[in-house]
């Protein structure tokens, strides 16, 4: 059984429909990149799969629980969330915390886990993204790369069973890409479920191993990593890789 499904998920902003009929599903331990031109609704879906917006429609299936994606109930995103977590683009940390107080604030608020406990627990997770000796540092003393590695760090602090990514090195100077994807890429080589909307093929190519086409709101195409590079199915799909090759 899959880990997470959506099914037939609908979103409009006024009259314009910007998800059409959604439905994906995401194994344990996938590494799903969502590809897709800009405003094709990539970043809307991740939004709504963490009820950061409201869908219209639609139902999600997680960890064998379904839910009405229409009429859901605050406790029923709560008790969703504990299980997931978001990696945004611009890393969303605390100016006024440092990177150990970013890392740890979920739990010892949300999660009341005891301030020493946390502190050990962000402490490793700190030196798993390679920050450890930063620990002291706030947000504004560190690097786009490294904040967005204490985001990831964050991500992880609540051992949630899937971290969602929107377009997490698309803020970075290209210089510090590297560091993050790295980070993503250790990751998923432990097993972790990511789903990562992103413009870096290179990832897309060889650590996803799926890969979720989207085109004007719907999903075009849904394959393997290699059969969507390799032998993609959709005339759209062949001329957004012609593309990405010719431009990198
Ligand atoms: N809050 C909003 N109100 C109205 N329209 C919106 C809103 N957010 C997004 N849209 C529209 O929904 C469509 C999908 O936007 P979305 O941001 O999800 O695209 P995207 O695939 O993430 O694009 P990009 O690659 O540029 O990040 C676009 O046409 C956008 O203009
Ligand atoms: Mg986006």
């Amino acid at each position: 059984m899959s880990m997470l499904q959506i099914r037939n998920l609908n979103k409009s902003y006024g009259n314009v429909k910007v998800l059409k009929d959604i439905s994906l599903s995401v194994e344990k331990g996938d590494v799903a990149a969502i590809l897709g031109p800009s405003g094709s609704g990539k970043t809307t879906l991740l939004r709504c799969m963490n009820f950061l917006e409201k869908a219209d429609s639609g139902s999600m299936v997680f960890d064998g629980t379904e839910y009405d994606l229409g009429h859901i109930k605050k406790n029923q995103i709560a008790q969703i969330r504990k299980k997931t977590a978001f990696v945004f683009q611009n890393y969303n940390l605390f100016a006024n915390k440092t990177a150990l107080g970013n890392v740890t604030l979920g739990l010892t608020s949300a999660r009341k886990m005891p301030k020493e406990e946390a502190r050990e627990k962000g402490l490793v997770l700190l030196d798993k993204v390679g920050l450890k000796d930063l620990a002291g540092s706030f947000p504004v003393q560190l690097s786009g790369g490294q904040q967005q590695r204490v985001a990831i760090a964050r991500a992880l602090a609540t051992d949630p069973e899937i971290i969602y990514f929107d377009e997490p090195t698309s803020a970075l100077d290209p210089e510090l890409i590297g560091e993050v994807l790295e980070v993503m890429k250790a990751l998923a080589k432990e097993g972790m479920t990511m789903l990562v909307v992103t413009h870096e093929m290179n990832f897309a190519e060889h650590v996803s191993n799926k890969i979720i086409f989207m085109s004007d709101g719907i999903i075009l195409e849904e394959n393997s990593s290699r059969e969507f590079f390799e032998h993609p199915r959709e005339e759209r799909t062949r001329e957004f890789i012609r593309r990405i090759r010719r431009d990198s």
